[in-house]
């Protein structure tokens, strides 16, 4: 499929093609095709029943779409069917394993985290030691906004108990060496946390070859729906979790003295009646990267983001502040403008960035600023739409005659 072919797949594109919408922001959530929301609709319009409970015909398709679901997220990550667990999202399954590792930590234990996290990988650890009583450390981040090997071995002690980082930063774009850091925290017998919501959806994922204890992706960000989202957990570290939600679909027997039996993982994990449309429509989305190819996208995302950091090196007027990072994250602001202004003015223009503290509130540490735009790129991105970009980050020198213009 060329770039063009891959277009026409997405209606916000196409249906848009009248006007200029030149969407750049990626990384906050993604354009779905066409298959992605004929898959949802289909659940809704042929077999839209419960799952796991009912003896009749539709709700025994919707089970078969459930679970063919699950399967094709875990191929998808390399996992298991039964370590694949659906959430609402990467935010709620951070909370989970924060949460149902709680019986697990004492008073004086570590996390260990960087300044770049998102508030969703950082947040859960800062009430998980206020009820513990354990610490969060901070790792030193090298100039590209990674955590060395070294710098992680440095913050470790024996009271480490726990790393929690992000695969891919999503203000700098920056790739942490998962590999590397999991094996550094399994020497110290500390558990290892992959936040994949900035991964997942740009580079092939094998959970086992990186051999992390958990990794946590977003399907609004992989080209699924909201409200969907993946808990990955090695299968006896699931066992150990603890749920944090209870109710139907999760038990296997309670009694009127409090006793309750859990199922196994995942279905421990699932409480209550899932979004069946919207992880039979994530599975469809990550069966559509799997044909394009991983690798072609991020090879793809690659070369848009080095176009376009050499583009914005030749102006004068922009500060940028991620030039070497691989993925398609670019961390810049116009001189003199402030971050939002900066949004706007693209606004005016079509193009949509982002712009503050891209929910890491703590990036003022690293960056010495507190706002960045951000302009995050997709495999449907194009050079022209860089180009045309380019030109929109010129007018900004003059800002307010290129704003009333
Ligand atoms: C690195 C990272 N972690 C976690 C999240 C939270 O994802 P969600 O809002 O889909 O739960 C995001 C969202 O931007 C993110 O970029």
């Amino acid at each position: 499929m060329n770039i063009e072919e891959i277009r026409k797949l997405f209606p916000m594109i196409t249906n848009n093609s009248q006007k200029k919408l030149v969407y750049f922001d990626n990384a906050a959530t993604t354009f779905k095709p066409q298959c992605v929301i004929d898959k949802e609709v289909e659940y809704y319009t042929f077999y839209c029943a419960n799952t796991h409970r009912g003896d009749y015909d539709i709700a025994y398709q919707a089970d078969t779409h459930y679970d063919e679901a699950r399967k094709i997220v875990a191929k998808f990550i390399n996992a298991t069917k039964k370590e694949v667990v659906f959430t609402s999202g990467d935010s709620m399954s951070l909370n989970l394993i924060a949460f149902g590792l709680i019986h697990l930590l004492k008073k004086d234990d570590e996390i260990l985290v960087s300044v770049l996290e998102h508030a969703s990988c950082l947040l859960p650890w800062y009430k998980v030691c206020d009820i513990v009583g354990c610490k969060i450390k901070f790792i030193e981040v090298d100039e590209n906004g990674n955590i060395t090997p070294e710098n992680l071995k440095k913050a470790m002690t024996n009271k480490t108990k726990i790393v929690s980082l992000a695969h891919v930063g999503n203000v700098l774009g920056n790739v942490n060496d998962v590999k590397a850091l999991a094996k550094i925290a399994h020497e110290n017998n500390a558990l290892f946390i992959c936040d994949g919501a900035q991964s997942a959806p740009h580079m092939k994922i094998d959970v086992k070859e990186l051999d992390v204890d958990f990794f946590t992706f977003s399907g609004h960000k992989c080209y699924g729906p909201t409200g969907i989202g993946v808990l990955y957990g090695k299968y006896e570290l699931l066992e150990k979790l603890e749920p944090y939600q209870l109710g139907g679909g999760m038990n296997a027997s309670f009694d009127m003295c409090g006793n309750v039996k859990y199922l196994y993982p995942p279905e421990k994990f699932e409480a209550g009646t899932q979004n069946i449309a919207g992880a039979i429509g994530l599975a469809r989305a990550l069966e559509f990267l799997l044909d394009i190819g991983m690798d072609n996208i991020y090879q793809y995302e690659n070369e848009l983001k080095k176009y376009c950091v050499s583009k914005m090196k030749e102006l004068d007027n922009v500060e940028l502040y991620n030039s070497n990072t691989p993925t398609g994250i670019v961390a810049f602001n116009i001189k003199g403008v402030f971050a939002q202004d900066g949004a706007s003015l693209f606004n005016r223009y079509g193009i949509c960035v982002r712009s503050g503290e891209h929910c890491a509130k703590l990036i003022h540490n690293f960056l010495g600023v507190d706002q960045t735009i951000r302009a995050s790129f997709c495999f449907y991105n194009t050079k022209e739409e860089i180009d045309y970009f380019i030109e929109i980050c010129k007018k900004g020198g003059d800002f307010l005659d290129a704003f009333f213009a």
